[in-house]
């Protein structure tokens, strides 16, 4: 019988050979990032694609490889892969859910307490041999406790982003399509509302939410005009929910006063204006970057391609009404 042929497009953290068999061939890249047209030469005879956000999952790149019959992310955002495409050609697309909140959330509450305490200008000032004695007044941060956080998009990683703002005594506000349960409302201390009522009255606003058509730009100009005089930006979901060029704007113009920055609109470059500010925080998309949660990231996707090729649907699809589908392809191609 043919072996099924996984293309794992980059190192993959504590990743052991043997979590396959030997029905599969494994082709692993440990090199250099593959770009467009080597992952297309890499890709376009496997059966299994275990990539991340880094590559780019476009209709034709789905087009030139006719045996694709998974994707499997090692991310929970799947922005980089055109689901549209995946489900017309009945292409299994897999992600990593639930394996990331507490870590990603650690990241967004640790951004949001640099910027309040404006740490990055402090060290600068530190380093730079400027700090000559102590002074009662110097580098006034702001208060967490007691201060309003505003999360936009409240599904696992905000909920995990809304327990730490419970801890730390704020009180927080949520918007995204549809209301929580109650409960869940009540155990996190959220209050539920408009986007506008959000940005008007939060101290510190986190971005949570998946990028989609509908929340590309959703911060952009005219919602940088309703925030509130003093606030601050964390964003550790996806660059592109944020207009780059109206940010830069508002941190300017100090209509912002400070955002923290896990992601852009398009990595890996940063704008020069954003490099040049020192009332931002910028880091490279780190949000799930620790070897415990990165590991367990790299085993989810390894796990759907392999339960799937067993005939066991995994519970990490994004698209699982191509189940059925992927089952007759592969039974056609045995
Ligand atoms: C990382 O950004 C992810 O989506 O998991």
């Amino acid at each position: 019988m043919p072996k099924t042929k996984v293309l794992i497009t980059t190192r993959l953290p504590g990743y052991n050979p043997a979590s396959f068999d030997d029905s599969f061939a494994i082709t692993y890249n440990q090199g250099d990032d593959l770009n467009a047209s080597a992952l297309i030469e890499a890709a376009k005879d496997q059966d299994a694609l275990i990539c991340t956000l880094a590559n780019k999952i476009s209709d034709s790149f789905l087009s030139s490889c006719p045996n694709l019959k998974i994707v499997a992310n090692v991310a929970v955002g799947i922005d980089n892969i055109n689901l549209e495409a995946a489900n017309q050609k009945e292409i299994l697309v897999a992600n990593t859910p639930g394996v990331l909140d507490d870590t990603t959330a650690d990241l967004a509450f640790a951004l949001l307490l640099a910027l309040a305490r404006r740490l990055k200008e402090a060290e600068k000032y530190l380093l730079e041999k400027r700090w000559k004695d102590f002074k009662l007044d110097h580098f006034f941060g702001v208060d967490v406790h007691g201060k309003t956080l505003g999360v936009i998009g409240c599904g696992r990683i905000g909920q995990a982003v809304a327990r730490r703002a419970k801890g730390f005594s704020m009180h927080t506000l949520y918007h995204q399509r549809n209301r929580l349960a109650p409960e869940l409302e009540r155990e996190l201390g959220l209050r539920y509302v408009s986007l506008g009522e959000l940005l008007s009255n939060s101290d510190f606003i986190s971005l949570n939410c998946p990028l989609t058509a509908d929340t590309h730009h959703l911060i952009g100009e005219a919602e940088f005009a309703l925030i509130k005089p003093g606030c601050q930006l964390i964003n550790t979901a996806r660059g592109p929910i944020v207009d780059e060029q109206a940010l830069i704007k508002a941190l300017s113009s100090g209509q912002l006063k400070g955002a923290a920055l896990d992601v852009f609109e398009h990595e890996p470059n940063v704008p020069a204006a954003l490099l040049a500010m020192d009332n931002v925080i910028l880091v490279p998309h780190i949000g799930s970057a620790t070897p415990e949660t990165r590991s367990a990231m790299a085993n989810l996707a390894i796990q759907a391609v392999v339960s799937a090729f067993k005939g066991n649907k995994p519970d990490n699809l994004v698209n699982p009404h191509c189940w059925r589908s992927f089952l007759a392809r592969n039974e056609r191609t045995k």
